[in-house]
């Protein structure tokens, strides 16, 4: 406790001292600075954005800080396939229709999320693969856009196609199996179904550069130069305790190839460097000039998907914290877009400079002659998501089961990739049609959602 005082009585003089000297500079923009987030942003004519859980909007303490600190929604879970389409066919915007009505009545705009993912497909997607999965799914994209058509400024097209690890390709997934042309395809069509929305791709682990980011860029790159309409990048930025120190000149490199850079659902691990890094992402958002826009992922440290990371700017009774104000700050010391325009440059010619730092990729040991399974979690407060990878060993399979018991009271809400067995106790998940079949060593992913939590589960795989 004692030397913990003493450091911070040093850091307040310092802080200080620094305030003090840098106040005759300041003071010009200080007294026209904004006040909340969402004034901030706009004198720099950008969005400042949470995304929303419409649930939550007859919450009061929730809704108070939402319209006066921003100018910008983003749908959690509403505008997701599973919401959209729960019936091949049959479209329901319940759910989206709520939150754009709340921002035109708020003065906000709407961050429309995510036409298509491998994650939230619904069941009947989920068991489509081919021709058939191919159609369905730029059907869904023409109709949702097409709904959406005017209301949304900014469409997440495709959401987290690209592989994590160091291949810098693609991720596999049922979408990706109807032809490596999938994600064109559905900027085609949004497109043709709403000509006003910025078109963005948008992916994870991409906060810096390495083999990730790189290959989008180069999937950009490839889609300027064939006139593949592409807009922005969407860049997720979810973190740690640091960052990485190359985050800027990232979004800069995408910047440059002619499209948008927005960053799409920050949140922040807590912890002594939280405010710290808010700080930075803005910074890097305002010193770009096309970061159009800054969301993060939810309002309250409660309202997270990381549950206890308390990764926001609003701790659970709304009150801001201090990294609020490193944002604030951030916002008001930037500069504003120069001149704002829908019509996106010309490509530039650069080639690329790709460095292939890998991330860190999760591969599951070999499993010998039948097959081994890896979980990864994101849990929140009451459920989480698990992604499930699963290995060949050295016979390949022809179909695999993994097994895995839940804690007691947890449940299986919704399974994409794969057929369960029960939805709690002991679950037993089973390949669909077109992911039985690996080859020696090869992989494919499953993944289910479950309310409760997911601590300490272990999946073993059999194969047939
Ligand atoms: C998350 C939501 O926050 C959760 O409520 C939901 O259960 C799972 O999805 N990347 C994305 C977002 O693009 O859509 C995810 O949102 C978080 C990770």
């Amino acid at each position: 406790m004692r030397p913990k005082r003493a450091l911070l009585a040093t850091a307040t003089l310092a802080v200080a001292g620094a305030l003090t000297v840098g106040m005759t500079l300041a003071m010009a923009p200080v007294a026209s600075a904004g006040t909340t987030l969402r004034a901030a942003a706009a004198e720099k004519g950008r969005y400042f954005g949470a995304a929303v859980a419409t649930g939550k909007l007859s919450t009061s303490t929730y809704t108070t800080v939402l319209n006066r600190e921003f100018n910008s929604v983003t749908a959690e879970n509403e505008m997701k396939w599973d919401a959209t389409e729960p019936s091949q066919g049959r479209f329901v915007y319940t759910g989206g229709d709520r939150l754009v009505s709340h921002a035109q009545a708020n003065g906000m705009g709407v961050r429309g999320h995510a036409l298509l993912w491998h994650q939230q497909e619904p069941g009947w997607a989920q068991s489509m693969s081919g021709s058939a999965l191919r159609s369905a799914m730029i059907n869904h994209v023409t109709q949702v856009a097409t709904h959406y058509r005017g209301k949304v400024y900014a469409w997440d097209v495709v959401n987290e196609a690209f592989a994590d690890g160091g291949s810098g390709g693609r991720r596999d997934s049922n979408l990706q199996r109807t032809g490596n042309d999938w994600i064109e395809a559905a900027f085609r069509a949004a497109r043709a179904a709403d000509p006003g929305a910025k078109l963005c791709y948008n992916d994870y682990n991409t906060d810096g550069v390495n083999a990730k980011s790189t290959g989008i860029y180069n999937m950009v790159r490839d889609f300027k130069s064939r006139g593949v309409p592409i807009d922005c990048v969407g860049f997720q930025s979810h973190l740690g305790t640091t960052i990485a120190s190359d985050y800027q000149a990232n979004l800069q490199r995408f910047a440059d190839l002619g499209v948008d850079v927005q960053i799409t659902e920050l949140d922040v691990m807590t912890g002594g460097n939280q405010a710290n890094i808010f700080g930075t992402v803005t910074r890097a958002c305002m010193a770009v000039s096309r970061c159009t826009s800054i969301t993060v992922w939810g309002v309250r440290d409660c309202d997270s998907w990381r549950g206890s990371d308390n990764a926001l700017l609003f701790d659970c009774n709304g009150n801001k914290k201090p990294a609020y104000d490193s944002v604030l700050n951030a916002l008001n010391a930037g500069s504003g877009i120069p001149n704002p325009t829908t019509t996106p440059p010309n490509p530039t010619t650069t080639p690329p400079n790709p460095t292939t730092t890998p991330p860190n990729p999760t591969t599951p040991p070999p499993g010998g002659s039948g097959c081994s399974a890896s979980v990864s979690l994101n849990s929140w407060t009451g459920g989480f998501v698990a992604t499930v990878k699963v290995t060949a060993g050295s016979s390949g399979t022809r179909g695999w089961t993994v097994s895995m018991t839940l804690p007691s009271g947890s449940s299986v809400t919704g399974t994409w990739s794969a057929t369960a067995s029960g939805s709690s106790g002991t679950v037993r998940f089973t390949n669909v049609d077109y992911n039985g079949a690996l080859g020696a060593g090869q992989s494919t992913e499953f993944g289910f959602q479950g309310n409760g939590s997911g601590a300490g589960m272990t999946p073993t795989c059999t194969a047939s």
